[in-house]
């Protein structure tokens, strides 16, 4: 009788690209300097990212980025990369706060968005919602961007709320589960929240939400021990189709 086996997935690579990540050097709590970027960047690259999304944050008063730093830093970054042989693609966005700085940068057609459908990568605090949230999905899509709401399995208040979120789904928003969510590293109720969310085929997107070197490592760990692997690599997120 044959038996047939199932390859061992112990990478990423099936996601292709990584799109949400904060690997610029200096400009928010990833990356603090030039090595940390490279060394984050190599090993993002041996878990089997092609390519990678920069997605650092944008926060009125403490990440005030602007698109002209950050293109400065994110093209200085793509020359050390060249230097130290690093293979990797490496393009340029952002993790846009829902604060009033957003809503400026909405208005005034300042957004760096991705991808053909105009990808905008939004984020909140993690104990109450934007005050404005739908009126931000709503302007963002009336001016033809698709916004994805980072890792919502980790906004507190949509723990006990599961139909909120499912209505903001109904409004078009695409989500973005972080990796490590599954394997308990933010918590045990972020856990089973974005076990809930996969679960309910939610996600559209995945991502690491890289700062350092101890995440890079938990996410090594995630694939070495192939929970999870074999799931994730079924579910249809949008990362396999998607080419920068
Ligand atoms: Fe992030």
């Amino acid at each position: 009788m044959f038996q047939f086996f199932q390859k061992k997935i112990t990478d990423f690579s099936f996601l292709r690209t990584d799109i949400h990540a904060h690997l610029l050097p200096g400009v928010d709590d990833g990356a603090k300097t030039t090595d940390d970027s490279l060394n984050l960047i190599r090993s993002l690259h041996e878990l089997g990212f092609h390519s990678l999304l920069a997605t650092p944050h944008v926060m009125a008063h403490y990440y005030p980025n602007t698109r002209a730093n950050l293109e400065g830093v994110h093209e200085l970054l793509i020359k050390d990369m060249e230097k130290a042989g690093i293979p990797t693609e490496l393009r340029l966005s952002a993790e846009y706060m829902l604060d009033p700085n957003f809503e400026d940068l909405l208005q005034t057609n300042q957004l760096m968005s991705w991808g053909d459908a105009r990808y905008v990568l939004v984020e909140m605090s993690y104990i109450a919602p934007a005050p404005r949230l739908e009126t931000y999905l709503f302007t963002l899509q009336v001016k033809q961007y698709q916004p994805i709401l980072a890792h919502p399995e980790r906004y507190l208040f949509y723990h006990d709320n599961f139909d909120k979120l499912k209505a903001l789904k109904a409004m078009g928003c695409h989500f973005q589960l972080n990796l490590l969510s599954l394997t308990g590293y933010y918590g045990s109720h972020v856990r089973r929240s974005a076990e809930k969310m996969l679960k309910k085929g939610m996600y559209e997107w995945a991502g690491t939400d890289t700062h350092n070197l101890r995440q890079v490592e938990a996410l090594k760990s995630m694939a070495a021990s192939g929970q999870w692997m074999t799931t994730l690599l079924r579910y249809p997120f949008l990362n396999q189709k998607l080419y920068l």
